[in-house]
């Protein structure tokens, strides 16, 4: 799949052209400690290679295209790391057409160069490795008179490559279907446990746990915030208790072979919502099924996004939230208030995945094989001026949508999200708990 990938990208670059993609660094969390290590998705996308340190160089035109600088097999430090690839595997499994230790990186790097006319490479992610490519270009021009010619064009491999990535394969579908049902499972299994008292950190884990045991991993910070704290936008300390009362806004999204979801419920956790929950909710339901209906090839964004402003201004109007015409009101964005978010974003291998919104000043349109999320929300924060009742009430909900030939695919459906279906969901899931407590019961007297 990834040669597929490789040999697309090379089809589409520029004659007398050569590109190079740099793999992630590990990031430091403290002293001599890492995050775990997550492949740059260019990269990834490209080779499927998970190490980190590692360049790639492409160049269609030469003998062997595809070359793989990596760190080498170092026995001592495989010791406390584990296994490398090297330098043979990089051939062996990886297919390069040749491979180097990546120290030899910077003094290959005029040949690599010369005699190019576009270099594709994507400044600004790796500095130090941008000042080594400059450098390099500098001192080349020096060598003119010698015959030595640096690339005249820098272009971004995000030029050809986001484009791709925009487009999702049978194969990347697949994989996102796979993360989303991952994810849907999470936000079920959280819809039936939460309940006041608990932590919001307690779901977290629960939700993290789903995806762990599936070979999943969090796509970004899970937001898990209860009452007031589902008002702020990236709330992620998840410490709060969980009141009688509260609603729950859970947006986590699970990570599958490289491949994101995104979803976003909102719940009461006493398992019914009262009025001012349930009109705001029913509000940002209806805003967020109407928006999914629209999604098809040739609508853009933007008329997506517009119709959730339409939508949510006149449900503020009809909940007194915000007075006046509702054309002003649009006009004067007065919804930024309590909708200050745009409606969804691309989704694949980044959570907030590449390509472009806006092609020559123009949003962009759908095309078949793009995934979007839309997740329209609304937040009356707790000191915000409006309304007593809706004060500290927050909501969003989010799906994941495949653009298909016809229309659309949602690929989250499988967690329930009508306010009946919702209610319903916890009042069966608190059925079986108390007969299920009732049989151990039994099973166990004593
Ligand atoms: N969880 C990030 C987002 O919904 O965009
Ligand atoms: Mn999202
Ligand atoms: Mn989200």
């Amino acid at each position: 799949m990834k040669r597929e990938q490789l040999t697309e990208f090379m089809r589409r670059m520029e004659p007398r052209s050569v590109a190079i993609v740099a793999g992630a660094r590990e990031v430091t969390r403290s002293n001599d400690t890492h995050y775990r290590f997550r492949q740059d998705s260019d990269f990834y996308y490209l080779t499927g290679f998970d190490e980190p340190e590692a360049i790639a160089v492409i160049s269609p035109e030469a003998e062997k295209p595809y070359t793989l600088f990596v760190r080498p097999r170092d026995p001592e430090k495989e010791t406390w790391d584990g296994p490398r690839a090297g330098v043979e595997g990089a051939i062996e499994r990886y297919g390069a057409d040749a491979a180097f230790p990546i120290g030899d990186f910077c003094m290959k790097l005029q040949e690599i160069l010369q005699g190019k006319r576009t270099l594709y490479y994507r400044l600004g992610t790796d500095h130090e490795l941008d000042q080594k490519i400059i450098e390099e270009i500098a001192r080349m021009r020096a060598l003119g008179r010698r015959g030595v010619i640096p690339p005249h064009t820098i272009t971004d491999t995000g030029v050809i490559l986001h484009e791709m990535r925009l487009i999702k394969s049978e194969s990347e579908i697949a994989l996102i279907e796979r993360a989303a049902e991952i994810t849907a499972e999470a936000h079920r299994e959280a819809m039936r446990a939460a309940r006041p008292g608990m932590h919001e950190y307690e779901v977290e884990a629960l939700i993290e746990y789903m995806f762990r045991r599936r070979g999943a991993t969090p796509a970004y910070t899970s937001i898990v915030g209860s009452g007031e704290n589902a008002t702020v936008l990236h709330y992620s300390a998840n410490n709060a208790a969980i009141r009688e009362g509260d609603l729950l806004l859970i947006d986590a999204g699970a990570e599958f072979q490289g491949y994101a979801a995104d979803i976003t419920r909102t719940f009461p956790v006493s398992g019914r919502f009262n009025r001012p929950q349930r009109e705001i909710y029913e509000v940002v339901l209806e805003a967020q099924k109407a928006c999914i209906a629209m999604v098809r090839p040739g609508v853009s964004i933007d008329e997506l996004h517009n119709r959730s402003v339409e939508l949510l201004t006149e449900g503020l109007v009809h909940l007194g939230l915000l007075q006046g015409d509702l054309n002003e009101l649009i006009e004067k964005e007065a919804y930024k208030k309590f909708y200050m978010h745009r409606l969804g974003h691309y989704l694949g291998m980044d959570v907030h995945d590449v390509g472009l919104y806006y092609v020559d000043g123009e949003s962009r349109k759908l095309e078949p094989g793009m995934v979007i999320t839309v997740e329209p929300g609304l937040y009356v924060a707790r000191n915000q001026e409006a309304k007593e009742e809706y004060r500290g009430i927050g909501v969003r909900i989010e799906d994941d949508v495949l653009v298909t030939a016809e229309g659309h695919r949602v690929l989250t459906a499988g967690v329930p999200k009508e306010v009946e279906e919702i209610e319903q969901f916890i009042a069966r899931a608190r059925v079986e708990e108390s007969s299920l407590n009732r049989s151990s019961f039994n099973a166990n007297p004593s």
